[in-house]
């Protein structure tokens, strides 16, 4: 079952207009937000995050934090997986083919949600490899915005040279994953760029800082050199699906010994507990 402009049913009874600016222009933006056992997790960050990408294309919010949080626990319901992948998606709706944005015109409003398919055991025990490439983006991918083609273009890149991944590279700095945020370990401490308008926000990210500092975790969030990258003793890719994985092979060659390392295990194993605790609080509307 899926969600569109106020109605929930099935998916193959949806349909949208040709002229959607979403279909048209990439004219929109999206969030993904993963649930455990039916719980949506971090899901006033993922609104808020929603709300700033919408404020950034100067996108009304079709609608409040209560509403959007009582559509998405109905649509966790008409669901069955357990764990599901939400995916929801606002456009400045339907209209006539021009830049400008359109007068008088709703947004359309559309969610998804698909079983939630995190790394197989494997990936997580021998970690993943991934690709540098150069970041050849917008300058504002704190936006989650719908018109993905460098990201496809690069994970597919990826995906071409057997890595699960693309970790781009700016001016000489690390900035995120194709559909990622990174981080990198160098003797014992975590580093990750900064949040701007080169990387999305992850919610993940935020997750991954605030375990590790509560872990008394030496954490520097801070540019990080391509060098510092290459030279790392560990790298991490995280995002809502992937969770946290170890990077163990940059561009072929080997990070630290090749193996997920022990801050990552350390990470991995916070991250499980903070989802179990999250699965164990009570389902609120
Ligand atoms: N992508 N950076 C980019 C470019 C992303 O697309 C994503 C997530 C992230 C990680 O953000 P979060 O931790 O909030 O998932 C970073 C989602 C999963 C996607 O497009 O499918």
């Amino acid at each position: 079952m899926i969600y569109l402009n106020g109605q929930f049913m099935p998916l193959e009874d949806a349909r949208i207009p040709v002229l959607d600016r979403g279909f048209i222009f990439g004219d929109g933006v999206y969030e993904v937000i993963p649930a455990y056992s039916r719980h949506p997790f971090r899901l006033q960050e993922h609104l808020r995050r929603l709300q700033a990408s919408l404020e950034s294309i100067r996108l009304p919010n079709p609608h409040s934090a209560a509403e959007w949080s009582r559509l998405i626990h109905r649509l966790i319901e008409l669901n069955e997986a357990g764990d599901q992948s939400v995916y929801l998606h606002v456009t400045r709706g339907v209209a006539k083919r021009d830049h400008a944005f359109p007068v008088g015109v709703a947004p359309t409003v559309f969610m998804m949600s698909n079983p939630l398919s995190t790394p197989p055991r494997q990936q997580v025990e021998k970690g993943v490899g991934v690709v540098t490439a150069a970041d050849n983006r917008w300058l504002r991918c704190d936006i989650k915005a719908i018109s993905l083609l460098p990201n496809v273009l690069l994970r597919q890149l990826a995906i071409d040279t057997d890595c699960v991944e693309a970790v781009l590279i700016r001016d000489g700095l690390l900035t995120e994953g194709a559909a990622s945020n990174i981080f990198v370990v160098r003797s014992g401490i975590l580093l990750t760029p900064p949040k701007s308008n080169l990387m999305l926000p992850g919610v993940t990210y935020d997750v991954v800082l605030e375990l590790a500092q509560a872990d008394s975790i030496r954490c520097e969030v801070r540019a990080v050199k391509e060098s510092e990258l290459r030279e790392a003793d560990e790298a991490w890719l995280t995002s809502s699906t992937k969770e946290v994985l170890a990077i163990t092979r940059l561009d072929g060659k080997p990070v630290g010994d090749g193996k997920p390392g022990p801050m990552f295990r350390r990470m991995y194993s916070l991250y499980q507990d903070y989802k179990e605790r999250v699965m164990r609080a009570p389902a609120t509307a």
